[in-house]
Formats: structure tokens, sequence, C-alpha cells
């Protein structure tokens, strides 16, 4: 990345530490109403809720490694730490409702954790870009899947889960708007390369550890059932307007897909790889 971009990188990264820091920090204890949480909730909802936690829970591997990836760069690392301080209350907030309304109690938690912990996540993409393009998709399906399950929840009458989702939700898409903007600095500086990138991580997305949680499947059948997400939300709802908040048609997206079919063939390599290779 060269300097100019850097610095923007950096720019944008003040603007979204000082925009959180105004308006969008929020207080564990202080702003959820714990004492109004509801006390026989859904099985359902806490099996959702238990697998959202579980997803937050690998933060360690999140930072660490995305951390390592893009250290040499002041304004993404400074943002990595930034989000994981973030990412960090979400795994105590869905913790303290699980425990709270009696749906789990702390050994229970306890042991959950450590069954997620003794498995580790591994960077879905090798290069900074694909992670960028990974993480802005990932993070406007996360913010999606909060107020999917919002919804879901209404019916329940729970003022402190509603909260929760509800600040939750809006985090998510503060740190979708930081990764989108950052998509758009690599754009300014090669928008073929990022729409060939675009086009690759779009079609092997996964939402982040589901391979690695337990009863990862069943829990992403229960949320598919439930209407909050499943490959049909995920291109409506994901992909149509992050290209769009991006300013990318579907037609330069195709565009894009034929360049690296037509180069992997001359090549004799993956369209992905070709793509890395121009
Ligand atoms: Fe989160
Ligand atoms: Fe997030």
């Amino acid at each position: 990345m060269n300097p100019t971009q850097e610095n923007k990188f950096y720019e944008l990264y003040l603007e979204y530490f000082h925009k959180a820091e105004d308006r969008r920090r929020w207080n564990l204890q202080r702003d959820i109403p714990w004492n109004e949480i509801g006390r026989a909730p859904d099985p359902g909802i806490v099996q959702v809720v238990q697998s959202f936690m579980a997803v937050e829970l690998y933060l360690p591997d999140y930072t660490s490694k995305i951390l390592h990836l893009i250290r040499a760069s002041r304004g993404r690392a400074w943002f990595q730490a930034n989000w994981g301080y973030e990412e960090s209350k979400h795994s105590l907030a869905l913790e303290m409702w699980l425990t709270r309304s009696g749906s789990r109690t702390d050994k229970q938690i306890r042991e959950f954790e450590e069954v997620i912990l003794g498995r580790e996540w591994n960077l879905p993409y090798d290069t900074p870009l694909e992670m960028m393009l990974y993480t802005t998709l990932q993070e406007f399906a996360t913010g999606l899947n909060y107020r999917g399950l919002r919804k879901v929840a209404q019916a329940s009458n729970d003022p402190a889960l509603d909260k929760v989702l509800a600040l939750l939700a809006r985090d998510e898409v503060g740190h979708f708007q930081f990764f989108k903007d950052g998509v758009k600095i690599y754009m300014e500086h090669d928008r073929e390369r990022v729409v060939e990138a675009l086009n690759f991580v779009i079609h092997t997305f996964r939402m982040p550890a589901m391979d690695i949680i337990p009863d990862g499947k069943e829990n992403g059948e229960l949320i598919g059932r439930l209407g909050i997400f499943d490959d049909r939300i995920y291109l409506r709802d994901v992909v149509r307007p992050v290209l769009q908040s991006l300013g990318i048609s579907v037609e330069e997206l195709r565009e894009a897909r034929r360049r690296l079919n037509a180069a992997s063939r001359s090549i004799g390599l993956a369209p992905a790889e070709a793509g890395k290779q121009r």
C-alpha cells in the first residue's frame, strides 16, 4: 500500500474512532435494562444467542491473525485494536443475557467456552485486500443477523435482549462502514483488481467459524428456518446492498469474472489465483 493510501486509512480510522467515542459507546451494565429481563425465553432464541456468542468468542483469533496481516498499517492496526474492544463487549453482553435470563448457568457457559476456544479459527483468505472484502460482507451480514434475531425475539417481550441486539447491530453497522470505506480506498488505486477479488470473495463467503463452532450446521439450519439468515438472504440482503454501497454493478462483477476466467484459461491457474498474478 502506498503512503497516500496509508494516510487515507489513518484518517478513516480517526474519523471512525472519534465518531464512536462521541455517539456510539455504550455501557454493558448501565445501558441494558437487566432488571426487566425475561425469565422464560424461547429455547430457539436461546440457541441462536448462544451460537452468536460462540462466533464472537473467537476474538483472540480474529484480532491476532488479522492484526498480524496488517501490522504495518497504522490506520488498520489501530482500527483492529479498537474493533477488538467492541467485539469483546458483544460476547459479554450475549453471555450476560444467557446467564441472567436463567437460560444457562455460569458453569455451562465456562464449559461451552472451553469447547469453543479449544478450536482455532483461521483466516479464510490470505491477502489484506481479500480479508477487507470478506470483513465488509461479514460485518454487514452480522448486523443483519442481529436485526433478524431482534425481530424474531420481539414477541418474547424481553427489553434486555432487545437492547442488547439493538446495540450490537449498531456496532456492526459502524464496523461495516469502516471496512466498506477501506475497500473504496483500494478501489481508487486499482478498481479492476478489487472487483475481481470481490467476485471471488462473494462466491466463497461463509459466516465466520460456522465450521468449527459446536452444532454449527444445526444452528445454521435453525437460523435459516427462523428467516434470519440463509443463502437467499445473503444474496438479496447482503451482496446486493454491499455492491450498491461500493458503487459496483452486477454487470461489472460479471465482467470481472469473465476476465478472470479468460486469464485462468490462458495461464492454467484457478480464476482467483489468476487474479493475484495480474
Ligand atoms: Fe460483533
Ligand atoms: Fe463486528
